[in-house]
């Protein structure tokens, strides 16, 4: 293939080098990377709440966003559960790798319509990953923000990801957090209790605040429902979906809800939108 057809090749990857592997739980891993061509790392660029296609040679290709900040730029991070094939390959790599990379894709968090408000940051499990990359860009630029809430929960203690994030979060005075599991053991000094009845009970205000949630499904719906009780809008409560993608570019029609190409007008929505052109699954 020549020069001039590769570099139209909007499918072609980026060779990239694992430089670091962090275990965070018994199936979840976060992997840094940087690109191996010195002139990419130095004028890559992206905002907190796109996504990329990474690539393991000879498996294929699987959709994670970028879990780290653009304020923070000397390396990218992505952090993978393992669920199926490609995810499990990848968590055979080690440092010194090569993995594949095309990106950035999609839309991002509105920071300008974040600006000036409180912020409600909800996650569970591994859906801490594309709020970890706003958390840390909101932080980065803490002046331009009021109030500061993380509520983040998971199943058992074992199961928090991103423990080193919620500690130095925990040791900030300037930003209030708090941990919730489902299950917890002797050791465990947060809150015992689903994500929304937590949400429930520590009863943020609604007044000025833009809410911005990712987990698994079953905790969104009953999320946006607490929400709601709340006082909260459609229009302050921002989530990012995670339909299963191919193309990331909107071209092969694969992740489509209602009229939208998750890959392409999201994957970040606010309620509204998502109420607007699929009522039925919101
Ligand atoms: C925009 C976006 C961002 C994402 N960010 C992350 C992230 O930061 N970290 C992370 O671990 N995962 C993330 N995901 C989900 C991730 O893409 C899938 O888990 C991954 O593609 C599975 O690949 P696999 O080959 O291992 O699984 P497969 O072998 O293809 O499938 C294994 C199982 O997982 C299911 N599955 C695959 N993809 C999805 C999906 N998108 N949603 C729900 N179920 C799925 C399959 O139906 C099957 O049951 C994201 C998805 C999207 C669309
Ligand atoms: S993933 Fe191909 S159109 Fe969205």
């Amino acid at each position: 293939m020549n020069e001039q057809v590769q570099e139209k090749n909007i499918y072609q990857p980026h060779l990239m080098e694992i430089t670091k592997v962090i275990p965070e739980t018994g199936d979840t891993k976060t992997f840094h990377i940087q690109f191996q061509d010195a002139s990419l790392r130095e004028s890559f660029s992206f905002l907190a709440g796109q996504f990329a296609e990474y690539s393991v040679f000879g498996e294929g290709e699987a959709t994670f966003c970028i879990s780290s900040s653009p304020t923070r730029m000397g390396r990218l991070e992505f952090s993978v559960k393992r669920v199926g094939r490609v995810t499990h390959a990848l968590h055979q790599l080690n440092e010194g790798d090569p993995i594949g990379f095309r990106g950035p894709y999609g839309n991002h968090f509105p920071l300008d319509k974040l600006k000036g408000k409180n912020l409600l940051f909800i996650g569970g499990g591994i859906g801490l990953a594309p709020l970890r990359s706003l958390i840390h860009n909101v932080v980065d630029t803490r002046a331009d923000y009021r109030e500061i809430t993380i509520l983040y929960g998971a199943r058992s203690p074992q199961d928090l990801c991103f423990r080193y994030d919620l500690e130095s979060w925990g040791g900030n005075p300037t930003l209030t957090i708090v941990t919730t599991v489902d299950v917890g053991d002797n050791n465990w000094k947060g809150k015992v209790g689903l994500v929304p009845m937590v949400l429930e009970e520590i009863k943020p205000s609604s007044k000025e605040t833009i809410a911005i949630t990712c987990g698994p499904p079953i905790m969104i719906r009953y999320t946006l429902k607490s929400l709601e009780k709340l006082g909260f809008t459609p229009s302050q409560v921002w989530t990012t979906l995670e339909m299963k993608m191919k193309c990331g570019l909107g071209k092969c029609g694969r992740c489509n809800i209602g009229p939208l190409y998750v890959c392409k007008d999201g994957p970040v929505f606010s309620l509204e939108e998502i109420q607007r052109f699929v009522s039925d699954e919101f």
